[in-house]
This record gives C-alpha cells, sequence and structure tokens, in this order.
C-alpha cells in the first residue's frame, strides 16, 4: 500500500505560467495534501519499516531532465506515492528502533506547514522579529528543562556536527590563536591543539576537526570504563602527555548520552581537568540533554554546568522533528565576536539593539525551526515531554529485564536511557562467529520490515542496538522486536552460513 492519499483530485491542477497557484487551487491541495500525511501516520503500521530497493532505483524511475513544461499537480502527487514512497524508509514507525529515532508527531507537522507557509529567514530581529524572539524563548525554555543555569545563552542550529564546529571555534579564539584574522595558513606560530573524547564519542569531533584545519589525527580518543564512560585518569596521561610533546590541550568533548550506549561521562572530574589545563569543556548532549527533564534521573547529568558549551538535540529526544539542534555557551559574547560580520546590504538590518541570530554562526539564511518546537513544547507541556521520556526508559528497562533472562544472550552496556545493547552469544560457539551471527541477525530483523534495529561495534564485538525515542512506540512493539531477534538467533544457529540479505540501509552511526 503505498498511497496514503485521495486521488480524487482536481483534474490537470497545475501551475501557471506566471506566478503560484491560484488560491482556491492552493486551499483544495493544502487539504488533500492534510489528508495524505494524516493517512500516512494512521498506516504507518501496515507499512514495511525498510523498503526492498536497490541502489538506483528510484533514480532511474524519476526524470533525468528538469521538466520543460508545468506538470498537473495530480501527476506529481501520483509519482509521490508510485515511486518514492516506496523508497522510504519509516523512520516514524513505533516499531523503528534504529539510531536515535527522530519523531514526527502532530503539533510539530502543524509547526512545519506555518513554518513552510511563512518562510521567514530569522537572521536579524529585524527580518523576522517574532521568529527571532521565538528562537529565544524556546531556547531560553530547553534550556531551564534540561537544567542549564542562567548564564548560558543558546542558537538554533541544524544540527550538533555543526554546533561543535563553532563552538571547537570559539574555544580556538580564547586561546588566543586569532584565527578569524590570521587564519591558519603559512603560520608558524601555532602549536599543534589537541581535543580529547572517550573512545565512545561521537565522529562529529573528528568531521569539526577536519574543518576546522585542526586535524583529524589531533582529536584524542580517551578509554573508557566498564560503563563507558570516559576514564578521567587516562584523560590527564594523555594531556600531560602532549605537554610534554609541546601540543596545546585546546578541549575537551565529553558527552552524555554516547551514540552507542548512551554513556555519561564523569562531566565534574573531566570539568576539574580542564579548569587545570585552560582547556575548553564542550559537553555533547545532543541525545542525553533530554534526561535533565527527570528530576530523579537529572543528577546523572552532573557537571554539564561547569561546560563553556553544551549542545542538546531535541531532534533526537525531545520530540522536534528534524532538523533542530540547541548549542549554548556560558559566553555567547565569545561566539558573537568571533562570528559577527555585517556587510553594507544588512547594516540598516542590523541595527534594533535586539539579538540578530545570524551575529552567532556562519549562517545567514535561518528556517524559522523555532516554530515546531514551540508548538510541540506547548501541546505536550513539560510534564508531557517529561513522561513520554520516562516511559521510554521504562521500554528499554524493560527490554534488558528480557535479556537478562536469556540464557543465550548477555546485556552489552548499562542502560542509563532509552537504549540497549545486546548480544547473541550461544554456548559452545567461538567469539569470531559470534559477530557474524549478530550481524545475520540485524539483517534478518531489518529483512522483516516489521522491526528495525542497528548494530554497533563495542569493545571490538558486534552488539545489536536498540533505540527508543518515537512517542507512538509501546511495549508491544518493543516485545515484536525482541521476539524477531530471538526467531532471527534461532535460525542463525541452526544455519550460521546463510545470511538473510540485507534490505534496508546498512546500519551505522546514528
Ligand atoms: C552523541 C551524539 N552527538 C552528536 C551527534 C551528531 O548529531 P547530528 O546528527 O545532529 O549532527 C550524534 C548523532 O547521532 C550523537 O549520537
Amino acid at each position: 500500500m503505498d498511497d496514503p492519499g485521495d486521488r480524487t483530485r482536481t483534474p490537470m491542477a497545475a501551475a501557471p505560467a506566471l506566478g503560484d497557484l491560484p488560491s482556491d487551487v492552493l486551499r483544495a491541495e493544502l487539504h488533500r495534501m492534510a489528508d495524505w500525511a494524516a493517512r500516512y501516520r494512521e498506516s504507518i503500521e501496515e507499512r514495511l519499516i525498510s523498503p526492498a530497493v536497490a541502489p538506483g532505483e528510484i533514480r532511474s524511475a524519476l526524470g533525468a531532465s528538469p521538466p520543460e513544461e508545468p506538470e498537473p499537480l495530480e501527476r506529481i502527487v501520483a509519482d509521490l506515492d508510485r515511486v518514492v514512497m516506496p523508497g522510504i524508509v519509516h523512520w516514524g514507525h513505533p516499531a523503528f528502533l534504529g539510531y536515535f529515532g527522530s519523531t514526527s508527531n502532530g503539533p510539530a507537522l502543524l509547526g512545519e506547514i506555518a513554518a513552510a507557509a511563512l518562510n521567514v529567514s530569522a537572521m536579524t530581529w529585524k527580518t523576522s522579529p517574532a521568529a527571532t524572539e521565538l528562537e529565544t524563548v524556546v531556547l531560553e525554555w530547553i534550556r531551564q528543562m534540561v537544567g542549564l543555569p542562567a548564564p548560558f545563552q543558546g542558537v538554533v542550529y541544524d544540527t550538533a556536527s555543526v554546533a561543535v564546529v563553532h563552538a571547537l571555534a570559539v574555544a580556538r579564539e580564547r586561546a588566543g590563536a586569532s584565527v578569524r584574522q590570521r587564519g591558519v595558513a603559512g603560520r608558524g606560530d601555532l602549536p599543534v591543539c589537541r581535543v580529547y573524547a572517550s573512545d565512545q564519542a561521537h565522529s562529529s569531533l573528528e568531521k569539526a576537526m577536519i574543518l576546522l584545519g585542526l586535524g583529524e589525527s589531533n582529536a584524542v580518543r580517551v578509554v573508557t570504563d566498564a560503563a563507558f564512560r570516559m576514564d578521567a585518569g587516562a584523560l590527564r596521561s594523555a594531556i600531560d602527555a602532549d605537554l610534554r610533546e609541546g601540543m596545546k590541550p585546546l578541549a575537551v568533548v565529553a558527552t552524555a548520552g554516547t551514540t552507542s550506549t548512551a554513556s555519561i561521562d564523569p562531566v565534574s572530574e573531566i570539568a576539574a581537568v580542564c579548569r587545570l589545563h585552560g582547556a575548553w569543556l564542550h559537553v555533547d548532549a545532543a541525545y542525553g540533554g533530554a534526561l535533565g527533564l527527570l528530576p530523579e534521573r537529572r543528577g546523572a547529568l552532573a557537571g554539564i554546568e561547569l561546560a563553556d558549551s553544551v549542545v542538546v538535540n531535541p531532534h533526537k529526544w525531545l520530540f522536534v522533528p528534524l532538523d533542530f539542534s540547541a548549542l549554548y555557551m556560558r559566553r555567547p559574547e565569545a561566539l558573537r565576536a568571533l562570528f559577527s560580520l555585517v556587510p553594507e546590504y544588512l547594516r540598516g538590518d542590523s541595527d534594533s539593539g535586539s539579538i540578530d541570530y545570524m551575529d552567532y554562526g556562519i549562517q545567514l539564511g535561518r528556517r524559522f525551526r523555532a516554530l515546531k518546537a514551540w508548538m510541540v513544547f506547548r501541546a505536550f507541556g513539560r510534564s508531557g515531554l517529561a513522561a513520554r521520556i520516562r516511559e521510554q526508559c521504562r521500554l528499554a528497562e524493560w527490554l534488558a529485564a528480557q535479556v537478562e533472562t536469556e540464557p543465550e544472550f548477555a546485556l552489552c552496556a548499562p542502560v542509563t536511557m532509552a537504549v540497549v545493547c545486546f548480544r547473541y552469544e550461544p554456548p559452545g560457539t567461538e567469539e569470531s562467529a559470534r559477530d557474524g551471527m549478530n550481524e545475520a541477525i540485524v539483517a534478518a530483523v531489518n529483512a522483516t520490515g516489521r522491526a528495525y534495529l542497528t548494530h554497533t561495534r563495542l569493545r571490538g564485538r558486534v552488539v545489536l542496538r536498540v533505540g527508543i525515542g518515537n512517542l507512538q512506540t509501546t511495549e508491544e512493539h518493543v516485545a515484536r522486536a525482541w521476539d524477531l531477534v530471538r526467531t532471527a538467533a534461532a535460525d542463525v544457529r541452526i544455519e550460521p552460513a546463510v545470511r538473510t540479505p540485507e534490505r534496508g540501509p546498512r546500519a551505522r552511526d546514528a
């Protein structure tokens, strides 16, 4: 079933040669698209989560050159159903348990429609006072919900990957490198700058190092303890070794909610090390920041208030759909000093005395992202958000308890949030064979289309990873995934050489 929409549409409604759709056509098409979206969401559970398409298949069914003449909307929407929908991985399916599943929802969808209709650019206060002030308000709400103290001020970017680039750029400037003015090329006065993160931290650190010209090899991975938390003693040793080599410890990235296991680094201890060496502390709370909404669990984030910068991704665990990432700076004026640049043609737009978000990053044009977040936060309320996060933690604990009752499976990491890592380890099998078995289980479960999970590697071993983030996910969906895992495991055990071909995208870093 590929068509959630209503096929009875105005025949041959097409955009006129000049201008836009007539308003009566637009209104009718908007209603139809609203029905399409509502039907999609109602029927999502009837769909297979991952598509059975081969690379290039969808592209070949689409036009290779742009259409010369206007096409009727009827035909375009029919192609959406016929060509595009069969190639969709249904991230919104409640049994989609891969990565950190960003979830859509009613209030967010309404916010996105309004933002698309408005299409304002929140680059300065004058270019969009309401988008700017709503962004400030929403950032303030997130700050309070997560539990960051008042000096922190935020800015919205698309992703945490972009946020860490900005944070490290400020760290470098604070270290006196004057890169804004002088750049890095041809300079002999710059030390080798090192940035430390745990062996579980996200790869966005290396990407930031590449982009900033700091060098991928200067991202130093520090070992973790049995619970996958950064070993602060090892951090101290790594810094001491680098100092002996004449290198500069520029920053440490501590993670609250790592990608594989959702472990939380000992941020207070790491902050003390940073203070000792004058290093910047960036806390990647892209996923784990949401834990701050639960008073009974907020203590796990202790120390994030000591950071210089913190990133929180509401598109991971605060029920705001992609994309929405909030970077908080203890001294926002440092971010502004680095990136504020007002060309003549924007001078008249930037003299309001109010905040202009274009000053806080490299992006000029900025979507009205705050609108969807504002609608979600108001429609669910802080208590509703907290209840959903709490329930997802409960579901993860429920799954972990099931795993623990199965002798052939082992839990591979403590369950701190809504992520469970576990492994099929049947007795009498070689460690080396188990990796293949666990990969085969992921492929077999995903090939059913009835649940979706990913794998990761912990201490070199392939493990199964379930992440619960969709607000429609219930115990029934998690139980279904668990049943499918056990069925796949039994098959893999009987026929270890037979691997079910993977149909969805390859499991990888979320
Ligand atoms: C801990 C952590 N930090 C950062 C990121 C990058 O997030 P984004 O996709 O917003 O760049 C991820 C992605 O999953 C992550 O797990």
